[in-house]
């Protein structure tokens, strides 16, 4: 642990101190300094497996990617002496805030039907990638719109294919039937339509869409396909009212996805292992971003729809000191009760509902929404994948040789300002945060049967209980209307895995044998952060902990219906450590 921070923080021209409690960059320079990963060399994944993936994407991507070499020095060597912070920063852009048309923009259906047609952008911004999901709705029109619907409506969406490849959208967090849950069973070839036909019977909350076709989710996702799905109830509707929270205004969705520089997807074979990690983040499609606020209370909806990365939000003042939120929901929605925090990992797919008072600040104040320094725990997937190679013999490893690493600008783990909050104006407030906010009746695992799954890395591969996935393979079998207890570990000599399953949301029962990092963040004793509590339906399992889950297998639907258990982080995801799940 000790040697992993100074090493950390030698990276970054940081004191172990400063990596430690997470270095707050200067306002002009809120990017980290080009820095080398601290396990560069000599992951190798099978060359044919990145052959076939390079392929697929170039085929995507037109003839002129074709033509790009697949060489071993398609990465420029990281450089050591260059200091974007020598140069004065980015300017900061403002936020985009979804309004009533446009990106993200805010489409309710109430029963009329929607048409989605992914297809390759129109209006090429930098920051949302190459690909959207447009619609037209009353005379609007929208791209990747957020679709707002009220829990026990029924939606009905056509999915429309202009892709040069086939697609899919996955809802995630709705607990459809699997015919609508666009597990990637049945696709939508290009030019292809795709008929969704569902009750909404979520709690209210910010699920999402984002594509699902496998060996190719993580690409589509890259390139700008996904939107959110924003479920209201009477709770939503009450927690509003009490704390004068208006859409747009005071209560603002912030879609997290760090990109790299150009908009292809090309990953290497280090980022299939770990899972792609971008330079720079987009909020709600805006680098870099600030947001005018007043002297009150603010509702922030995150939604982490990076491919891979992990972030550790905290606040900070202009000071520099933390500054408490109060996190409200999560996943599945609003918390029996409010939780006051100083900061949440969030992982790959995850969501946090988090309030920010800021009645106590001055005009002219910045409060900064970061993410913290920490150990992303993945040095060890470069001596795995090596080691693993070594045992293969010549298949692979030779053939591909040392691939150089991409020069990561931001690193996982590495701190970085996300989201500037800047205090423009004073206005009286004097609303109250409820004490509870929802009821939220805990799973019975009384009479839970269990069932076990081990994560981890072999024949250079991630896998789900030594499996990975294929279409027809035997999947888990469950009896609907049970309940279940699942244990899921992960092994020391691994990374953290998002760990998601569709259609049943669940409750985190539990932590065992976790790492220091998280240990320090534990609130109960069962081993919980604050971001376990409420319905989930992704969870990161870091390397050498036990999580415990209960799963209410309860469903309405007629006849066996197949669903998914998998990492969210999309490479891994598309690598295959994914299982069905049948339930019947
Ligand atoms: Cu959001 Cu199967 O995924
Ligand atoms: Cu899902
Ligand atoms: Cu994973």
């Amino acid at each position: 642990m000790e040697e992993s921070i100074r090493r950390f923080a030698r990276t970054v021209n940081a004191t172990p101190e400063e990596w430690r409690r997470g270095r707050l960059y200067p306002s002009m320079c809120i990017r980290p300094h080009v820095i080398v990963q601290t396990t560069t060399d000599s992951i190798t994944l099978p060359l044919d497996h990145y052959r076939r993936r390079f392929l697929r994407n170039a085929a995507l991507l037109g003839a002129a990617a074709m033509a790009r070499p697949l060489s071993t020095d398609r990465f420029p060597a990281p450089d050591l002496a260059a200091d974007i912070c020598a140069s004065p920063g980015p300017p900061l852009r403002k936020l985009m805030i979804p309004g009533e048309s446009g990106y993200l923009g805010q489409l309710a259906p109430r029963g009329m039907p929607v048409t989605l047609t992914a297809r390759p952008r129109k209006d090429l911004r930098s920051g949302t990638g190459t690909l959207e999901y447009t619609a037209s709705h009353r005379g609007r029109l929208y791209s990747n719109p957020t679709l707002v619907v009220e829990r026990g409506e029924r939606v009905r969406v056509r999915l429309a294919n202009q892709l040069p490849e086939s697609t899919i959208v996955h809802w995630h967090g709705l607990s459809v039937s699997a015919g609508n849950d666009g597990n990637g069973s049945v696709l939508a070839a290009p030019g292809e339509v795709y008929d969704y036909d569902f009750e909404i019977r979520n709690r209210s909350a910010m699920y999402w869409y984002h594509p699902h076709p496998h060996g190719r989710s993580a690409g589509q996702t890259y390139q700008g396909l996904f939107g959110t799905v924003l479920v209201e109830d009477d709770a939503e509707r009450s927690l509003r009212a009490a704390l004068d929270l208006i859409p747009g205004r005071t209560e603002i969705p912030l879609i997290m996805q760090d990109r790299r520089p150009g908009d292809s997807y090309l990953p290497s074979p280090l980022d299939l292992a770990r899972g792609l990690i971008g330079d720079e983040l987009c909020i709600n499609g805006v680098r870099d971003a600030y947001l005018d606020v007043a002297t009150r209370v603010y509702r922030l909806r995150l939604l982490n729809a990076a491919n891979a990365r992990t972030f550790r939000i905290a606040f900070r003042t202009t000071g520099g000191s933390l500054a408490p939120f109060t996190l409200i929901g999560n996943d599945g929605g609003l918390l029996s009760a409010p939780k006051r925090c100083e900061q949440v990992f969030l992982s790959t797919a995850e969501r946090v509902d988090v309030l920010i008072d800021l009645r106590d600040a001055n005009v002219g104040d910045v409060l900064r929404m970061d993410t913290l320094a920490f150990d992303p725990m993945y040095a060890k997937v470069a001596e795995v994948a090596a080691g693993d190679h070594a045992g293969m013999g010549a298949t692979g490893a030779s053939e591909s040789g040392s691939m150089h690493e991409y020069p990561h600008r931001w690193p996982e783990g590495s701190p970085r300002t996300l989201l500037e909050l800047r205090v423009r104006k004073r206005v009286g407030y004097d609303r109250v945060i409820p004490a509870s906010l929802s009821v939220m009746p805990p799973i019975d695992v009384g009479a839970a049967s269990e069932r076990s799954f081990r994560l981890g890395f072999a024949k250079g591969r991630w896998r789900i209980n030594d499996r990975v996935f294929e279409m027809d393979a035997a999947p888990i079998e469950v009896q609907r209307n049970t309940v279940e207890s699942w244990l899921i570990r992960n092994y020391h000599t691994s990374m953290p895995h998002a760990m998601h399953l569709h259609g049943f949301p669940f409750e985190v029962l539990g932590r065992e044998t976790s790492p220091d990092e998280i240990v320090t963040l534990q609130q109960d004793p069962q081993g919980r952060l604050a971001t376990d509590f409420g319905r989930k339906d992704t969870v990161l399992v870091w390397p050498g902990e036990s999580v415990r889950i209960a799963v209410d297998f309860t469903m309405p639907f007629p006849g066996p219906q197949s669903y998914l258990f998998h990492c969210h982080n999309l490479e891994h995801e598309d690598g295959g450590m994914m299982l069905p799940v049948l339930v019947a």
